[in-house]
């Protein structure tokens, strides 16, 4: 297995709810409910009308390039897993160019767009130096000869990923994939109280807009503020063979099954930006 390098404390934000909840999420489900495309669809369009350089349109983005970037290890899982191949010709210039024709579909921005000296542009290419850096210290594993199962899996890199973009934006942004308590797998990404608050309350409500995130304005450590937005992810049919049944059965990665059926609430992607 991979495993990320030093382990990293967890920025800590109390849930002290400062009532600024977002209108985006509720622009979403509007969108929903008039039948406008799907879930991401609805939120990616919600984030685009964020105006440019909110932290609402900033962490939709860094969501929307977290996921761009994860695809794309999921759809060379096969490769990645093959004995017999040995350089699976899967380096950080091959990952960023898939990521970023990925995100151009979903959001139909470049990210070479963003100014890099605006917030935007810096947080993204800093998420994107974090992809080649996990990339780079992949390489010897991912092109072993003679293993299968390597570990180098969707959820795995995201988590390296953050934990790399962590360390270059210290103190200014977080970003994180966690999970309903029940479906925490690695203790890294257990929910915080705030997380779990947004999962209990909001994604998991019957009324909630499937796909639209929830943001708000919370009150962070040492007095100061910080906005804070939570991505839903449901599972798909390709992800059943770990997570789904028999529940309690031992997946390829050497964990129990949880039983999870397709479109169950899976995931949740928070970001966390620091407030001036
Ligand atoms: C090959 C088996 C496999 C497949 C397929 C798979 N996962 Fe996972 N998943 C894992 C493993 C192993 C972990 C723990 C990763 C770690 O140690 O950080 C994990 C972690 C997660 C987590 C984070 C929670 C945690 O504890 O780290 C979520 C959420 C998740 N998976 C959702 C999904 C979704 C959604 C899909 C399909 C799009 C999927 N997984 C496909 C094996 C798999």
């Amino acid at each position: 297995m991979i495993h990320g390098g030093a382990r990293r404390g967890r920025r800590r934000v109390r849930p002290l709810v400062m009532g600024v909840a977002l209108v985006l999420a509720m622009t979403a489900g509007a969108a929903m409910i008039a039948g406008k495309g799907t879930a991401s669809e609805t939120a990616a369009a919600a984030a685009g009308a964020a105006a440019p350089g909110s932290p609402e349109a900033i962490a939709s983005r860094l969501s929307a390039m977290l996921q761009s970037a994860r695809a794309v290890i999921s759809k060379h899982q096969a490769e990645i897993n093959d004995p017999a191949l040995g350089d699976k010709h899967l380096g950080a210039d091959v990952v960023i160019a898939e990521a970023t024709a990925n995100y151009k579909a979903k959001t139909g921005e470049d990210p070479e767009s963003y100014p890099p000296d605006s917030r935007q542009g810096r947080l993204i290419r800093a998420q994107m130096d974090a992809i080649r850096d996990v990339m780079d210290n992949a390489q010897d594993e991912i092109n072993k000869e003679g293993v299968a199962f390597k570990g180098f899996i969707p959820a795995t890199f995201a988590r390296l990923v953050n934990e790399s973009f962590a360390e270059r934006v210290k103190g200014d942004a977080h970003i994180k994939v966690t999970a309903p308590p029940e479906l925490v797998r690695n203790r890294k990404a257990r929910p915080d109280d705030w997380e779990k608050q947004v999962i209990a309350g909001k994604f998991r409500d019957p009324a909630w807009a499937r796909g639209a995130p929830f943001a708000e304005v919370v009150a962070g450590d040492g007095g100061g503020k910080a906005f804070r937005m939570a991505v839903p992810e449901y599972y798909a049919a390709s992800c059943l063979s770990c997570h789904g049944s028999p529940k309690g059965s031992i997946d390829i990665t050497g964990y129990p099954r949880e039983g999870a059926a397709e479109g169950d609430l899976s995931s949740v992607i928070s970001i966390t930006l620091a407030e001036p």
